[in-house]
């Protein structure tokens, strides 16, 4: 069993206050605009079209920029920055240029959602030009934390290795991402569009998702949710020994994808869906470890952030369920591929799993008002009801859509529930991620000795 290190203080790491609010801030606003609210506006023109091709790909990809970059990736750079140095006592490497990180990604966000939505002439241009500013903070970002990590004295823990791989597909992730961007953006006609299209945005979000985001969130949780949650100390040695079979199989998904595409041989296609069926196991295994619903040790109150990641664990099985069963449904409809399915399927991972982690882990992070007691700790049921909600239809539906054009308008109403869902919750977080990033706020709260963010391991 593992047995979760002593952690220095999260705060002071970086200069003056905490790092993590403004990045989560951004996040948030990020998802609010051109994330999940165009995401809600996307689905609702599929709806009315009955189409799912009625966005174009490069609106549908300026939506997924969006929500990887900003929503899910600016979270995992306020997080990283401000706890990884703390997990490896270490102190944070060039802190200024840390805090730089944000208004160039946020920047080169904001400029890649315009241009590469309408990639016509100098757009074209201007959308690579803001990919290669995100993959400069990318690598900026790994060599940073890589630098700081040599500095550590802390025990190495086998979290370690699953933030590290993490980092290391961030960075594949974001190199292979500008590429594709290029190609699909400058593609000289449409069955060149298609045929990159085709082959290489599968294993581009298996890098961005499999790769980066379950790899970083198993990292994150091996570390904290016991000192968060109260949740078991999870197993080190079944951590350690999932960790291979996981990441070859997310190797082996990536590559073998755009290989089988490219020789259509179907000894390959086979192989590919091998991998995902070892990626599924091994996710669920490593996941299972964390024991999220084994009973904490402490009182927690109704709507706890461990609802939101005992949620999240439920749409991971889904997800994952959906992902070995994807080719059995195309079989069963004599499709080659199914669009639908593999679309529910990704929801069912990047909200259902994905953005209720981000959301359970922040809410237990961020601190609560003053005065606010024990109750300041509960979550308003609303988000939890309209995202959870939002999610069910969005991946039932969108399934059915196969089957009847009578689900499009259920699917397409999905995204407003859960448009509704992240900004009630933003309601409830950003006043107290305002608070946070005050530094005199969080060293008048210590100093009064009002409830501060817990610590993250024990
Ligand atoms: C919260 C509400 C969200 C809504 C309403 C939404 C809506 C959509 C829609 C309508 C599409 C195109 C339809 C399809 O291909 O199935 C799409 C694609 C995409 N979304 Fe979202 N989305 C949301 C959240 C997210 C999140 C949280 C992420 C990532 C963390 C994300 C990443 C993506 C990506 C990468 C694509 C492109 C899919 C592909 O490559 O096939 N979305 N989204």
């Amino acid at each position: 069993m593992i047995k979760a290190p002593a952690l220095a203080s999260p705060f002071g790491t970086a200069g003056p206050g905490p790092l993590y609010p403004r990045f989560f801030l951004a996040g948030i606003a990020v998802t609010l605009t051109a994330g999940a609210t165009w995401g809600a506006w996307l689905l609702l023109r599929i709806a009315r079209a009955r189409d799912f091709a009625a966005p174009s790909i490069f609106e549908v990809n300026a939506h997924g920029q969006a929500q990887i970059y900003g929503w899910m990736g600016l979270f995992i750079l306020g997080f990283a920055l401000q706890m990884f140095p703390a997990f490896w006592g270490a102190r944070l490497v060039a802190p200024r240029l840390a805090r730089a990180l944000l208004p160039l990604m946020a920047a080169a966000i904001a400029v890649r959602a315009v241009a590469e939505a309408r990639p016509a002439g100098r757009f074209a241009d201007l959308a690579v030009v803001a990919g290669g500013v995100q993959l400069a903070v990318v690598a900026t970002f790994v060599a940073l934390l890589a630098a700081t990590s040599r500095r550590g004295l802390a025990r190495r823990h086998v979290a370690d290795r699953y933030l590290g791989a993490g980092l290391v597909w961030f960075l594949l992730g974001t190199a292979l991402d500008l590429r594709h961007l290029a190609r699909t953006v400058g593609a000289a006609d449409r069955d060149a569009l298609l045929a990159e299209i085709a082959t290489w945005q599968l294993p581009l979000r298996d890098l961005q998702i499999h790769g980066l985001a379950l790899s970083m969130i198993l990292g994150v949780s091996l570390r904290v949710l016991p000192g968060l949650f109260g949740t078991p100390i999870a197993d080190e040695r079944r951590a350690r020994r999932l960790f291979w079979p996981l990441q070859l199989a997310i190797l082996a998904e990536a590559a073998l994808f755009p290989l089988a595409m490219a020789t259509k041989r179907p000894l390959l296609f086979v192989g590919f869906w091998i991998a995902t069926v070892v990626f599924a196991i091994a996710a669920a295994l490593a996941a299972a470890n964390l024991r999220v619903f084994a009973r904490p040790r402490v009182a927690l109150p109704r709507v706890s952030p461990l609802a939101f990641a005992r949620a999240a664990h439920v749409w991971l099985v889904v997800s994952l369920a959906m992902l070995v069963a994807g080719p059995f449904w195309s079989r069963l409809l004599e499709v080659p591929f199914s669009h639908a399915w593999h679309g529910a399927t990704r929801h069912a991972i990047t909200v259902g799993f994905v953005s209720l982690m981000m959301i359970g882990v922040a809410s237990r992070i961020a601190p609560r008002p003053a005065g606010s007691g024990a109750t300041g700790a509960a979550l308003p049921l609303a988000p939890f009801v309209l995202l959870n909600l939002g999610c069910t239809l969005r991946v039932s539906q969108q399934v059915l859509t196969d089957l009847t054009p009578v689900a499009f308008l259920p699917a397409g109403v999905s995204g407003l529930l859960e448009v509704s869902g992240l900004a009630w919750w933003a309601t409830w977080i950003v006043p107290r991620l305002v608070r946070a990033s005050r530094p005199l706020e969080v060293a008048r709260a210590a100093l009064a000795g009002e409830p501060m963010p817990p610590p993250t391991g024990r």
